[in-house]
């Protein structure tokens, strides 16, 4: 990324203007939401203003072209994990809702009790608690890959574990507290070769490196759009057709319908069967808008620029006496996790709060991780591709004073 190409991507995204408490804004918690380039946020005016009626039902002018707008960013989806066939992608409130979906409905058609659903200490509470509760309703057993020092999965323990009581295993594609990127390619090989189906959470991977679920081979492939630059409250499910034909419907109500009797309802075909209720087509629209807006950069040349935001933020963060990075995977995305000495993370974010340098603090959703790790959480810097070098020694000049001032 060049200094133009910068100031251009920079410009793209007002709230990065912003001043708060009279600073200039340092965003580095796009690990818990991306920004919005202004064409998102137009979209959705322009969808609302131009093209708003509820979809799939009505045969008039404005149904028919949102309609086709919907259908359009399913296959924009589609194509950008790589998917053979659009009425594999799912439209959810989420990553979340794509895992309660999954934990559900395959739960239901293919779980009994003393099933095995295999996860890992890295993951986010919400690919751990769907599956819990999965195993209190069916009486099944949760078991745990482990990591090692650098967080890097155990692969060997994980070996151990998989065997014929396992359904299905479900792990994150890069954790969103280390950043390690695990070999899910690797992973899902070795489940397949025992049958066993997996599951890949792409909430923080997705937004930051080229993603190719048929090359992966992944049976279950979910993620946010508001991480990858799209609006909040919609994300995707991709399924390998066979796997969606052979679960239940998640939810019932209107679109997921073929025929309705008190009798008896049939259930449509994939992928509205798992779409119950008017769904978010203007979310939807501006999620493929997202989408469009990150290609037109490369998500190869996003990797790169944010590989080297990483190291430069990971080589300036060790220039401060007592730091512990958390997470030191060979394979990792722009996350950087750390701890300054006894300095309690809480205190750190909220000083550079002040400053108006955004971070996250505390135990980012992986609470497991986080008492297993033995420490009271993080603080947790994380980059997009519209961050720079001068950011991150503004933070570091920061971050010195917060230390100095706390030590
Ligand atoms: N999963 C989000 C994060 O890691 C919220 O911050």
């Amino acid at each position: 990324m060049n200094k133009q190409e910068l100031i251009e991507i920079r410009n793209d995204f007002p709230i990065l203007a912003e001043k708060v408490y009279n600073k200039d804004l340092i965003y580095f918690d796009n690990a818990a939401t991306t920004q919005k380039p202004r064409c998102v946020v137009e979209k959705i005016e322009q969808s609302y203003y131009h093209y708003n009626a509820n979809i799939h039902r009505g045969a008039h002018f404005l149904s028919i072209k949102a309609t086709e707008a919907h259908e359009a960013a399913r296959t924009s989806v589609a194509e950008f994990l790589g998917a053979t066939k659009r009425e594999e992608i799912i439209f959810t409130r989420g990553t979340t809702e794509a895992i309660n979906l999954v934990a559900t409905s395959f739960g239901e058609a293919f779980c009994k009790p003393g099933d095995e659903i295999i996860v890992s200490v890295l993951e986010h509470h919400s690919n751990i608690v769907p599956w819990q509760m999965l195993c209190e309703r069916k009486g099944l057993k949760l078991r745990v890959i482990s990591i090692n020092d650098r967080g890097e999965l155990d692969l060997e323990v994980y070996k151990t574990l998989l065997n014929e009581k396992t359904r299905i295993v479900s792990v994150a594609h890069v954790s969103n507290v280390l950043g390690t990127i695990n070999p899910v390619k690797e992973i899902i090989r070795l489940a397949h070769e025992k049958d066993i189906p997996v599951l890949i959470d792409g909430a923080q991977s997705v937004p930051h490196i080229h993603v190719n679920v048929t090359e992966l081979d992944a049976d279950f492939y979910v993620f946010s759009a508001h991480k990858i630059y799209g609006p909040t409250g919609i994300g995707a499910l991709y399924g390998k057709e066979k796997w969606l034909n052979a679960i239940p419907p998640y939810q019932g109500g209107g679109e997921m319908i073929k025929s309705v009797t008190f009798e008896k309802t049939t259930y449509n075909e994939l992928p509205f069967k798992f779409e119950a209720g008017t769904p978010d087509y203007i979310g939807s629209t501006a999620f493929a808008e997202a989408l469009r807006y990150v290609q037109q950069i490369g998500m190869d040349k996003i990797a790169a620029y944010e590989h080297e935001l990483l190291s430069y933020g990971t080589e300036r963060l060790m220039e401060i006496e007592g730091m512990r990075i958390i997470g030191t995977a060979r394979e990792k995305s722009s996350v950087i996790s750390f701890l300054v000495g006894n300095i309690h993370p809480y205190d750190i974010g909220m000083l550079l709060d002040k400053l108006g340098i955004a971070v996250r603090t505390g135990f980012h959703c992986a609470q497991p991780l986080i008492d297993s790790l033995g420490i009271p959480g993080t603080v947790r810097a994380s980059f997009a591709f519209y961050n720079t070098k001068e950011e991150i020694d503004a933070f570091i000049t920061a971050l010195k004073r917060v230390v100095g001032m706390l030590s």
